[in-house]
């Protein structure tokens, strides 16, 4: 097959008239298939269920002492922060442990900025006219949805495969009005890519003009290989500590793909100076979070061994699927020269970069032949990608056979756009 880009008009036509069949014939099928969003797939969730058994009426619901039933204990139980910190990297006292999901924490730790500011702060964000914020893009929408509503202006930083170019960060970062950061450095979304050991000693090392500076460290993937061993990576506190940024950082991860998305445990990890302005903040806000299930998940794990045993599992799951996508992509779309994509070992996407000017007709194609997928645009600050590029692929959710029919759909409707946009040029 020769590349799309080296067809003559006329070999382009003749490759359209066949597309445009195998497309009609995949819509005719009137399928209802779905690779939006990063959810596990119901294997996953049935493999963990067996976790809601391991509190009965009549268990010990005792920990460290305390009754997990009952109030108290606002920073979480401390097995329970034990057993994060082991994960993280950092220690039991700077580990806080939040409720069922880590954007909530997120949210309110950017809320908390706007309406109190930063323990370092001259004044709360609110009452700035502008607030900056670094977005590295492709990112998680997510993020910049968060962001998008506070009203901060979002700034887009590109992605290389070494993490955020750093040489935009440390330009960027010259202007006091840029407050902070978003950062996924492992297995990011969508990319899938590692922060290299350079990147994060250059993050941890920035001397921001904005004295309050937060950096948003979501490690969501830290442990979330699919293919291969688990990657160690190293502990953001530390590292910011060695150049007198203990302060700057809040790192956070939850259990969301481990046990139950939205009913698992959520953390974050700071500085012991972040971690007492935040419990006073947040100990006017709640007596204490969700301990029954803290304790639920502690027995559960046992312990850092036992947390990355179950990833094992999850990765048995999640592997052969990552594989169907990326063997659809090798096969339909790499000898025609229309898509890069990424490759990576862990987390929850495979992120797909169409030659530009084509995403958005290939999700509008996709969508009318009955596959839902991430919005295009959606993996950039304000939902506008600049070359109509990048779409996010979330293979998890559907059970393989499903997902070998949305690969046929996926790679159908792309070639289909591409095709579309070399005629028309
Ligand atoms: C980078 C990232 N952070 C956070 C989340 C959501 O985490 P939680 O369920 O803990 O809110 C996701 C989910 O897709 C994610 O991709």
């Amino acid at each position: 097959m020769k590349k799309y880009a080296e067809m003559t008009k006329a070999e382009l036509q003749a490759e359209l008239e066949l597309v445009e069949k195998q497309y009609e014939a995949l819509k005719d099928q009137h399928l209802s298939l779905n690779m939006a969003r990063g959810k596990p797939g119901k294997e996953q969730l049935d493999m963990v269920s067996d976790i809601a058994e391991v509190l009965k009426a009549d268990s010990d619901y005792m920990c460290d002492g305390i009754d997990a039933r009952n109030y108290g204990n606002l920073e979480g139980l401390p097995s329970c922060r034990k057993l994060f910190a082991d994960v993280l990297g950092v220690q039991p006292e700077n580990v806080f442990i939040g409720g069922s999901a880590s954007l909530q924490l997120m949210y309110d730790t950017i809320a908390k900025c706007y309406t109190h500011g930063r323990v370092m702060s001259d004044k709360p964000w609110g009452r700035y006219d502008v607030v900056k914020w670094l977005c590295p893009a492709p990112g998680y929408d997510r993020h910049f949805k968060v962001s998008e509503t506070f009203g901060m202006q979002m700034i887009t930083v590109p992605m290389t495969p070494t993490g955020p170019d750093m040489d935009v960060v440390e330009e960027l970062i010259r202007d006091p009005e840029v407050r902070g950061m978003w950062c996924v450095p492992k297995y990011s979304n969508p990319d899938g890519i590692i922060y290299s050991e350079e990147t994060i000693r250059r993050i941890a090392s920035m001397k921001p003009a904005a004295k309050d500076f937060l950096l948003m460290w979501d490690n969501a993937y830290c442990i979330h290989e699919f293919f291969g061993d688990y990657v160690p990576f190293p502990d953001i506190l530390g590292e910011c500590a060695k150049y007198g940024n203990e302060d700057m950082v809040f790192e956070f991860a939850s259990t969301s793909k481990i046990t139950f998305p939205g009913a698992g445990v959520s953390v974050f990890a700071c500085s012991v100076r972040n971690m007492d302005y935040m419990k006073k903040l947040l100990g006017a806000q709640i007596i204490s979070y969700d301990k029954v299930n803290q304790l639920r998940h502690i027995r559960y794990f046992k312990d850092r061994d036992g947390l990355l045993a179950l990833m094992k599992k999850h990765a048995g799951i999640l592997g052969p699927k990552f594989r169907c996508v990326l063997d659809a992509l090798d096969r339909e779309i790499a000898p025609l020269g229309i898509a890069e994509w990424q490759r990576p070992n862990g987390g929850y996407f495979v992120s797909v970069n169409t030659m530009p000017g084509i995403a958005k007709a290939t999700w509008q194609l996709c969508k009318e032949a009955g596959l839902t997928m991430t919005g295009a645009g959606a993996t950039f600050p304000y939902g506008k990608d600049p070359k109509d590029s990048n779409m996010r692929v979330a293979p998890s959710l559907p059970p393989i056979e499903q997902l070998e029919k949305a690969m046929e759909i996926y790679c159908v409707s792309m070639r289909l756009a591409a095709l579309r946009k070399l005629l028309a040029a």
